[in-house]
């Protein structure tokens, strides 16, 4: 499912974007989340999800990647759960690209994807390791809080918060 929305392109993942996904995540954990996480935290998120981690998710997995005339500058990964709940595995914006309305496209579109795909699912959730960073978008975009939650890194356990976020029939 290609999307072209607000002038942005919505495509499904391809080998080669493996690299921009892991470059962009890696940004974020280094340059923003490190304020919140510190370093022993950073480095394993960082370790977490190498570019080949990137090919073997799109397999299992709807991956969209959003793309400008210069490259992939952002992304999204949905997994199901169960019967009725799908989870935001990964959400990613390029640094330089953000408060350009790209996250809220990215949500907008895999809720058209998993309505139109799975649609026995009624509803999606998030867990993130840094809330005091990110929640304030995940309130924008329709979630709302819905407990604790614990993110599994190879080497470490973090603390979460889950965010949930029903969806219209
Ligand atoms: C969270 C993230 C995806 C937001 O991307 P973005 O493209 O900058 O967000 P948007 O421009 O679409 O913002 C949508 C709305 O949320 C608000 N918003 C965005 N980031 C915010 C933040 N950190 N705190 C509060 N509000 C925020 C925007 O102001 C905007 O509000 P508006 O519609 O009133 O203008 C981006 O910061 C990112 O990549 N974060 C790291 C990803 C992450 O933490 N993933 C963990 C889960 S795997």
């Amino acid at each position: 499912m290609n999307a072209v929305i607000n002038g942005l392109s919505i495509r499904f993942f391809k080998a080669r974007d493996a690299e921009s996904c892991f470059k962009i995540r890696s940004a974020a954990f280094t340059r923003e989340f490190y304020r919140e996480l510190g370093a022993r935290a950073t480095s394993a998120g960082v370790n977490a999800f190498m570019p080949e981690d990137y090919v073997r998710m799109a397999k299992k997995s709807p991956f969209f990647v959003a793309e400008d005339s210069g490259g992939v500058i952002g992304f999204i990964t949905i997994e199901r759960r169960n019967k009725q709940v799908a989870e935001i595995a990964l959400i990613y914006v390029d640094r330089k690209q953000l408060g350009k309305q790209i996250g809220q496209t990215l949500i907008k579109h895999i809720e058209q994807w998993v309505i139109a795909n799975w649609p026995e699912v009624t509803s999606l959730i998030v867990d993130t390791v840094i809330p005091q960073y990110n929640s304030g978008f995940y309130k924008k975009v329709g979630f709302v809080p819905a407990g604790h939650a614990v993110c599994d890194f190879p080497d470490l356990q973090l603390p979460a918060l889950r965010l949930e976020k029903k969806l219209k029939p």
